[in-house]
């Protein structure tokens, strides 16, 4: 009997070091992972946790700008910024789909979300004083969310490497809306020009604190750049956006709020000042100036939105009766 145990014990091992090992030689292969495929259960939640994080972020970080459409200073702009919140919505939802391809529900994640278990990105525990905060936003935000999502275009699991796809083609129209209103501040009066300038100041060190920790301090980075879920390290994508921007904030004749920023032609690269990470590490854990609010709006809108969601199960299900019954 315990022969016979052991026999299957055995046996049940090797099969799980195959399915370990078909899964690494896919990765290796750069063969995307599809839902239906064998994956390691860490593998899974790193993932789970990654993409509603991310899905998080782009429900809660309508807030901050939906708070200006009623403020838009032209017809045209409003028009842009109605479009780009409606945009982020549409990148919630792609995330969440893709979330729930692997055996979760949006449902358990929004529940997560609202207790407290799950985090949103801490740039949006930040308030939205000016209307040129929605340049800012845009132009920094939204362009080193593009960095960190050009390189996830290439994560190894699939279907969210497919949602980044699409996602980075809006955020390219995003940042060039933000880029755009920085302009015609950066070229207008005296004031609009302080405003700008004002408001660059107040965003760039939030917007280098995106790319989280430096990778000698990321909980997350060895096992993710392993299963190639992360291509590149958060201190190399950090870089390239500040390689990318410096020369943008010159264009707009705006300063960086940084004494330490200046051209390395040995390394090839902007060398910059150390972000504050008291600051980083206090937002991170909900002490941003916005967090109780944002939280509060977000519960808000889901118990607002309850009676459509019924609504349109009740509809579904009358759907399927009818045509069942035809
Ligand atoms: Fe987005
Ligand atoms: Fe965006």
């Amino acid at each position: 009997m315990s022969n016979t145990l052991d026999r299957s014990e055995s046996a049940a091992e090797t099969h799980s070091v195959d399915l370990e090992q078909g899964f690494l030689d896919k990765i290796e292969s750069e063969t995307k992972i599809e839902p239906k495929d064998w994956m390691p259960d860490a593998y899974r939640k790193t993932l789970i946790r990654q993409i509603a994080q991310h899905a998080h972020s782009e429900v809660v970080g309508m807030q901050p700008e939906g708070n200006w459409i009623t403020r838009a200073p032209t017809l045209h702009r409003k028009i842009g910024l109605l479009a780009k919140v409606q945009d982020e919505c549409g990148h919630g939802l792609y995330l969440y789909s893709a979330a729930e391809t692997l055996g979760t529900s949006r449902e358990e994640l929004v529940t997560a979300l609202h207790e407290g278990r799950m985090k949103y990105s801490s740039i949006f525990n930040y308030p939205t004083l000016t209307w040129a905060d929605i340049g800012a936003i845009g132009w920094l935000v939204d362009g080193a969310a593009i960095v960190n999502q050009i390189s996830l275009c290439r994560t190894s699991y699939g279907p969210y490497a497919r949602a980044m796809v699409r996602i980075c083609k809006e955020e390219s129209f995003h940042q060039r809306q933000g880029f755009g209103i920085m302009v015609t501040l950066a070229e207008g009066t005296v004031d609009q020009k302080a405003m700008a300038q004002d408001a660059l100041s107040r965003w760039w060190w939030p917007s280098l604190m995106m790319f989280g920790p430096h990778d000698s301090d990321s909980a997350h980075t060895q096992s993710s750049t392993t299963w190639k879920i992360k291509r590149q390290s958060n201190d190399e994508l950090r870089q390239r956006f500040v390689d990318i921007t410096v020369p943008q904030a010159e264009h707009l004749g705006l300063k960086l709020p940084d004494p330490d920023l200046r051209w390395n032609a040995d390394r090839g690269h902007y060398d910059f000042g150390e972000i504050d990470w008291d600051e980083f590490w206090r937002v991170v854990k909900g002490g941003g100036p916005c967090h109780l609010q944002r939280m509060a709006t977000r519960k808000a809108a889901h118990e607002n939105g309850r009676w459509v969601r019924e609504a349109a199960a009740v509809y579904a299900n009358k759907q399927r009766t009818n045509q069942q019954a035809a």
